[in-house]
């Protein structure tokens, strides 16, 4: 069959985006373009890629990593001369398949086609093309009488004529390598942006007597290429509705999909509802029989079965089964809550284990604590970390039982099965068993109340 490699396109700055990044890093469905272009091509079996990187470099290498191969392109003289750069780099190919970081929108089984439509038809090239609603901006497909692509005419160069063509190139396309590199090197700039354009090799492998063919592409979404924000927004937009569909078809509930907001990388379980307003992002995966939401947002986060997390952000966090959160709950990193931990309204929990079927139900911030089982936290309760220098843990031992408005100055232990009663702001560790009170014995003085009190 021939060796394939890949060949992507991200050196380009993006002028029209007017970001300080490079394009090909700006996110849809919580992936940078070129990361999501990269898994496209590695799922249609073209698994070894070169990525042209100029504007950016560092920050798209530090992105993508050491898992392929890089090309500096340290002026951007266009498409043509991007691809001269990485001669070198993908000279163990026999087929290339060349995509630009910017078309995110990509599917892995369009690929596929595209690449076994080229090896069926024994071209020197196969264009992907498309009949969008609205061409303008892409370069326009010339076919012959034969129907055969004869050369692509980028917007700019095009008269009237050409402008009516509404079959585009998508600038994805696969080449014989050897065929490519020949004509390649022969392109010129003379157009009108003074650009080594990849799109003149189309009409050089023709003229050399090189069929060239053309695969549509029915779905014109697909191939939308980002130039600018308010493409990046429809690209967004097309990419969430997608994750949801895939995620309905796997069997969870999304009550409003209008609300929900779901990245590329979450995982949910069947028979998981997702209320309106919910956001999952990163690498959040969530287990079967939950509920999330209303209006809560989780990142990072794991969570296991039948939890019910309602109102709540969540981030770099481990929520355990059949716990209920919320509602008003921040998570935040490094919080890791065991099975059926109760954590209730206007409650801030940090870096801190909780231990199966604690219960923190209102009211509380516990940071940097080590909670064991059955535990129950009462209303108003705050552990102490922070004494203005360093953060220090508290340890809450199984079945302790806390009294509200309790502050545990840390470093602190309170024993198993211990009580501390409510009001108590415990310096000192507290043995197994024992009651523990810190707090000022209530005065009363009777009678203290004259008729004169209330005179003005
Ligand atoms: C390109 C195609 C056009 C096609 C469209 C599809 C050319 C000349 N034109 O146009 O026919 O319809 O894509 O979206 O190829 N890049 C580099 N180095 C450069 C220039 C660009 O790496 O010197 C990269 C960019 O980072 C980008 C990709 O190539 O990822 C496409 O470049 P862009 O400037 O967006 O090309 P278009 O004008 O959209
Ligand atoms: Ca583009």
């Amino acid at each position: 069959m021939g060796k394939w490699m890949a060949a992507v396109l991200a050196a380009g700055k993006g002028t029209r985006m007017k970001s300080r990044h490079p394009k090909v890093l700006h996110r849809v469905g919580g992936v940078p373009m070129v990361e999501r272009v990269l898994a496209a091509a590695d799922k249609a079996g073209v698994t070894e890629a070169a990525v042209i990187v100029g504007f950016g470099a560092d920050e798209v290498q530090a992105a993508l990593g050491d898992r392929v191969t890089y090309v500096l392109q340290a002026e951007q003289l266009g498409t043509g001369h991007a691809l001269q750069l990485a001669r070198d780099a993908l000279a163990p190919a026999d087929f290339v398949l060349v995509v630009c970081g910017d078309t995110p929108l990509l599917r892995a089984e369009t690929l596929r086609e595209l690449v076994a439509a080229h090896a069926a038809d024994g071209a020197a090239a196969t264009v992907l093309t498309t009949r969008p609603a609205d061409p303008t901006g892409y370069g326009r497909i010339v076919r012959g009488a034969d129907g055969r692509v004869v050369r692509i005419v980028e917007e700019k160069d095009a008269d009237d004529a050409t402008k009516r063509i509404t079959e585009v190139n998508t600038g994805t396309y696969c080449f014989r390598a050897a065929a490519l590199w020949d004509q390649l090197a022969r392109i010129g700039c003379d157009n009108a942006q003074g650009e080594y354009y990849l799109t003149d090799v189309i009409g050089l492998l023709v003229a050399a007597g090189a069929p060239v063919a053309g695969v549509v592409c029915a779905d014109a979404q697909e191939t939308l290429g980002v130039n600018s924000r308010a493409q990046l927004a429809v690209a967004e937009k097309v990419a969430r509705e997608r994750k949801l569909a895939a995620l309905m078809a796997d069997g969870v509930t999304i009550v409003d999909p209008q609300t929900t907001y779901v990245d590329e990388t979450v995982e949910v379980g069947a028979d998981t509802v997702l209320e309106p307003g919910t956001i999952l992002r990163g690498a959040t995966v969530v287990g079967r029989d939950c509920v999330i939401g209303p209006a809560t947002e989780l990142a990072d986060t794991t969570v296991a079965d039948g939890a019910h997390i309602h109102r709540t952000y969540a981030h770099e966090c481990r929520i355990g089964a059949c716990t209920q959160i919320g509602p008003y709950v921040h998570l935040r990193p490094g919080t890791v809550l065991a099975d059926r931990v109760k954590v209730g309204n206007f409650v801030e929990v940090k870096n801190s284990v909780v231990g199966d079927g604690s219960k923190l139900p209102h009211l509380s911030y516990i940071g940097d604590t080590d909670m064991g089982a059955h535990v129950n936290i009462g209303c108003g309760t705050i552990t102490v970390n922070y004494n203005g220098k360093i953060k220090q843990r508290t340890t809450v031992c199984d079945g302790a039982f806390v009294g509200c408005n309790s502050n545990l100055v840390a470093p602190v232990t309170i024993g198993a099965e211990a009580y501390i009663g409510a009001g108590s702001t415990v310096t000192k560790d507290v043995p197994a068993r024992a009651l523990a009170v810190g707090r000022a014995k209530t005065l009363v003085k009777e009678g203290w109340v004259t008729d004169d009190t209330y005179k003005k």
